[in-house]
This record gives structure tokens, C-alpha cells and sequence, in this order.
């Protein structure tokens, strides 16, 4: 049995608005093992982006049991977290987040440079693999969206993290484009022993794509 990534049990989330504790995740369990391809899906505002910054050690929770790799993550030092994100998670958003100044292979290359890394044929490979061989020298506005996503996940995998979190990756692209880029998430998850990938999205198509299809209401997974 692949090993647990992630086990969340009675996972508490809330933000605190001025005098008001607003709950949003509210005792959710969850399991991910290594190599799973996992997505989420779920009415909007029930917590899905909230609980993908959580897993990605981007924010903390507000109570019950989060393990990543075994470790309790609330006794981790913040530095500790840092370390952790860093080696091993990357993130793909919905709206790219790519830096406009800088060409697809600097944007790529970026990712390498901010862990002490220096960037050289990985980056080429990593455009390659997404299909941008020819577009190395574009800048995003020079592409198109669907593009630019792919530009996006060259970024997110050149690093080869152990977990890819994609919170709506098709959420700004037509459908053509969203299976394009499903298609390409899953082909590169196969191609990487060990990736795990957990991916959020309102779009039907992943049902093809996914291992496993949690449902997400009112801040718990849905049984
Ligand atoms: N920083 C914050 N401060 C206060 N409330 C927040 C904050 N972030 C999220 N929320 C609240 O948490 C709830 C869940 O938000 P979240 O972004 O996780 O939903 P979602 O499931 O990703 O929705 P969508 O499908 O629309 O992206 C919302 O009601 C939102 O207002
Ligand atoms: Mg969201």
C-alpha cells in the first residue's frame, strides 16, 4: 500500500472577522496516498481553495489532526513548514500567475532559481513536455491562455515536487483548452513515479482524469 501523504481528522478551519469566527472548514477527514490523482470538487464557497492552502502548508489550521509524510504538521516549526512547501509542493492557480516581464523560460527557470538552484536543459525539458518547445522565447502576453497555463505547470513541475495542488486549473480556459490541459495534468502525473496530485475544479471532464473524486459541502468531504 502507497504510503499516506496527507490524513487530515476533524480538520477545523476559520477566519476571524473582526469579533466574528466564521468556520469554514469544519471536521474534515481525509486521506491521500502517494501516486493518487485526486480531485475536488464542491459548491462555491464551501472551502476548497481554503482547504488546498492548508494541505500546501500555505496557512494553518484552526484545529483537529493534519499529518503531511507522517508529521504532525501543527508542531512543526514555521520554518519547518517553509522547508517542507518548498521541497515538495507546488501549486498551480487559476489564473497563471505568471510574471509578464519575463519570458516562458525565465518563467520556468524562476522556480529553480528561488531554491538555490540553477537553471539549464531541465527548463527546456520541462516547456518541451508541455508542448511549448517553440514558445521558449514568448512572454505571457504573447501567448494564449491555454498557453500560458501549460506554462504554468511547466513551472510548477520542473522542480519535481512530490505533491502538484491546482486549485481550478481549466477554471479561465474554454472547454477545448480544459481538456487539453486535464489531459496533459494526468499524462505528466503517469509519467512521474511518486507524484501525487490533488487538483480542484468545477469542470465534469475530470472524471476521466481523476483517481478519485472527493465531494466537497460545507467544509467537510462529503461520505
Ligand atoms: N481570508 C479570509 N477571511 C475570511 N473569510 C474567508 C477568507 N478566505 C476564505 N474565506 C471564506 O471561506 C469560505 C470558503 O472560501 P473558499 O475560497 O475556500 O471557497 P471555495 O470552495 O474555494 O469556493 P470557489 O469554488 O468559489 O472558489 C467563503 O465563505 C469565504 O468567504
Ligand atoms: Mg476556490
Amino acid at each position: 500500500m502507497p504510503k499516506i501523504v496527507f490524513q487530515t481528522s476533524g480538520l477545523l478551519k476559520s477566519f476571524q472577522m473582526g469579533s466574528l469566527e466564521v468556520p469554514v472548514l469544519r471536521g474534515l477527514d481525509l486521506e491521500i496516498r502517494e501516486g493518487e490523482f485526486v480531485a475536488i470538487m464542491g459548491p462555491s464557497g464551501c472551502g476548497k481553495s481554503t482547504l488546498l492552502h492548508v494541505l500546501g502548508l500555505m496557512s494553518s489550521a484552526s484545529g483537529g489532526e493534519f499529518k503531511a509524510w507522517g508529521q504532525d504538521v501543527g508542531r512543526l516549526s514555521q520554518a519547518k513548514r517553509t522547508q517542507l512547501r518548498r521541497e515538495r509542493i507546488a501549486f498551480v492557480f487559476q489564473r497563471f500567475n505568471l510574471l509578464g516581464v519575463l519570458s516562458a523560460w525565465n518563467n520556468v527557470a524562476m522556480a529553480l532559481k528561488i531554491r538555490g538552484e540553477h537553471p539549464d536543459h531541465q527548463v527546456s525539458e520541462a516547456l518541451e513536455e508541455v508542448g511549448l518547445a517553440e514558445k521558449v522565447r514568448f512572454k505571457p502576453g504573447q501567448l494564449s491562455v491555454g498557453q500560458q497555463q501549460r506554462v504554468a505547470i511547466a513551472r510548477a513541475l520542473v522542480c519535481k515536487p512530490a505533491v502538484l495542488l491546482a486549485d481550478e486549473p481549466t477554471g479561465s480556459l474554454d472547454s477545448e483548452n480544459s481538456r487539453t490541459v486535464l489531459r496533459l495534468m494526468r499524462r505528466l502525473h503517469d509519467s512521474r513515479a511518486e507524484q501525487t496530485t490533488i487538483l480542484i475544479t468545477h469542470n465534469p471532464l475530470i472524471v476521466d482524469c481523476a483517481d478519485r473524486v472527493l465531494e466537497m459541502i460545507d467544509g467537510r468531504i462529503k461520505e
